[in-house]
């Protein structure tokens, strides 16, 4: 077993953090960028998320067709995309389809808008349908750790409207266990919460993927301790609110 020592601030990085209209992202700037596409030096994402995306991309000839049209955005950026998309479309329309200045997933460097290379791409609401290509898309995007953000029927919950074209890494086998049971991040941040570290454990086993998930509060103080089999690979993730997420990766009860 190894020791890992956790800082509170770290409740504010990693790829499960929920960023929407009531937790804003805390961090400075996004880290180690990364083009989502090479030829296109425009548009970056996380440099984990670049490389599944452009695996998954490789795997479907996805580039044939889509375009990426916007991943991540410094708070700068997000804020002159509220304002000019409120004198252009009004409040209502920007509450639905733009986060507020500092609220925006597009700042973490997870998110990624896609759309259909057509001649006129919406900057907003690029074009995504559910089918051809793009429903391909959408379909293997689990397996590559990325989920539809923001469904249709669950804008109660996530605060922004449908949006068929944004896609938010949150990894394997996080993906796969949100799509499968229709969670939207914010309500798997409060399932997960149900495997409490060291009570219980979410276990995951499926296509040769096999995770051990658990939910761990932040303490009062400024570290958190847990012990983890370091024999096994592991990824600890804040969640933006309150703690972290464990992930413990190809280790059964018996191992
Ligand atoms: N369109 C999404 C909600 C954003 O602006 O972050
Ligand atoms: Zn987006």
């Amino acid at each position: 077993m190894e020791r890992v020592i956790l800082q509170r601030k770290s409740i504010y990085t990693g790829s499960l953090i929920l960023v929407n209209r009531t937790y804003s992202f805390a961090g400075e700037d996004a880290e180690d960028l990364e083009p989502v596409k090479s030829g296109t030096s425009d548009i970056f994402m996380w440099h984990r998320a670049a490389i599944l995306l452009s695996r998954l991309m490789g795997k479907i000839n996805g580039w044939q067709k889509i375009i990426p049209v916007s991943g991540w955005r410094s708070l700068k950026e997000q804020q002159k995309i509220w304002e000019d998309s409120l004198a252009e479309s009004g409040r209502e329309f920007t509450e639905k389809y733009v986060a507020c200045p500092g609220h925006s997933e597009h700042q973490t460097g997870l998110a990624i808008d896609l759309g259909l290379k057509q001649e006129n791409i919406d900057f907003i609401c690029p074009d995504f349908p559910y089918k051809g290509i793009c429903q391909t898309f959408r379909q293997k995007a689990m397996e590559y750790g990325f989920i539809e953000r923001y469904p249709s029927g669950k804008e109660k919950i996530t605060g922004i409207g449908h949006e068929p074209w944004h896609f938010r890494y949150v990894g394997v086998p996080h993906a796969m266990i949100m799509t499968q049971e229709s969670l939207t991040l914010e309500e798997y941040i409060s399932f997960i919460k149900d495997f409490p570290y060291g009570r219980r454990t979410y276990a995951f086993n499926q296509n040769g993927v096999r995770a051990f998930i658990s939910y761990l509060k932040a303490g009062e103080e400024k570290t958190t301790v847990l012990e983890v089999d370091s024999r096994f690979p592991y990824m600890i993730s804040g969640n933006n609110v309150d703690g972290f997420i464990l992930t413990q990766y190809g280790i059964s009860k018996n191992d």
